[in-house]
């Protein structure tokens, strides 16, 4: 009502001396005409756009996967991707398992991940300073973080159930000409893993409610940009051995 009215002297002003009721109706009309032309031309680039990318999913929500596979051709040979050529596995593959992580491990990873989000914000609880920290635009690993050879996710919520948007998506070329998008439904403890190259370009959709969390775990094959154990793994290692760490 207070939109309508806002709007009415502005109308007026633009159609000049003409109020009159016939002059209106036209521009109604006009203005009808064009919101269907502009949804029907909306309608059509959804059509294209579907058309220019198939869609498979790898992974649904309420699946339970065990150490399922995908193979890839690598965009690269082993012995040309960096690092130690022993890490670097002669295939390329993306692979899902649910069950990996016991769920109380999850939830305790979750609430952990929540206090650090209450305390510094989440993804989009500061202004993205590159496109590299916007999770939506298309990407590869070893391309944006260059130390990634193999890059684990694991999920700590579900699509559906905490979150909508939020998918995984792999974006393959080559698909009759388009892309083939395969997609893989976040789930909590659910753990995705896949080769960093070129070979899996993807990206994940914009979250539209809810909250998305998911732990990125990254395995280097570049002995200077490893991290040391940490030290609670070598305590444990070493027990049998007498140690004042
Ligand atoms: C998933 O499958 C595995 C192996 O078949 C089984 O041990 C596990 O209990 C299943 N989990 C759920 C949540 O159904
Ligand atoms: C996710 O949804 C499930 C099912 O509704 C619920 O049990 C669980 O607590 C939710 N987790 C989070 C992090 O909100």
């Amino acid at each position: 009502m207070a939109a309508q009215q806002r709007r009415r002297p502005g109308r007026g002003a633009r159609g000049g001396k003409g109020s009159a009721g016939g002059n209106s109706d036209m521009r109604n009309k006009g203005l009808l005409l064009t919101a269907f032309a502009g949804g029907f031309i909306a309608f059509v680039i959804f059509i294209i756009d579907s058309m220019q990318h198939g869609e498979t999913t790898l992974a649904l929500e309420f699946e339970n996967i065990t150490a399922a596979s995908w193979p890839v051709p690598c965009a690269l040979p082993a012995a040309t991707r960096g690092g130690n050529p022993l890490c670097q596995t002669s295939s390329c593959a993306r692979m899902v398992w649910d069950g990996l992580v016991p769920m109380e491990d999850v939830d305790q990873l979750r609430s952990t991940a929540d206090t650090i989000m209450n305390k510094y914000g989440g993804a989009d609880g500061g202004t993205a300073q590159t496109q590299h920290d916007e999770y939506w635009h298309t990407h590869i690993d070893k391309v944006t973080y260059g130390s990634f050879d193999y890059t684990c996710l694991l999920y700590l919520s579900t699509y559906r159930q905490n979150f909508t948007g939020g998918r995984f998506v792999f974006e393959d070329k080559s698909y009759r000409g388009g892309d083939m998008h395969r997609v893989v439904e976040p789930k909590a403890g659910r753990v995705s893993c896949f080769t960093s190259g070129a070979e899996n370009p993807h990206h994940v959709e914009q979250v539209a409610s809810g909250t998305r969390y998911a732990l990125t775990i990254a395995f280097t094959c570049d002995p200077d940009m490893a991290i040391p154990q940490p030290r609670a793994t070598e305590a444990t290692t070493s027990s049998a051995v007498p140690s004042n760490l």
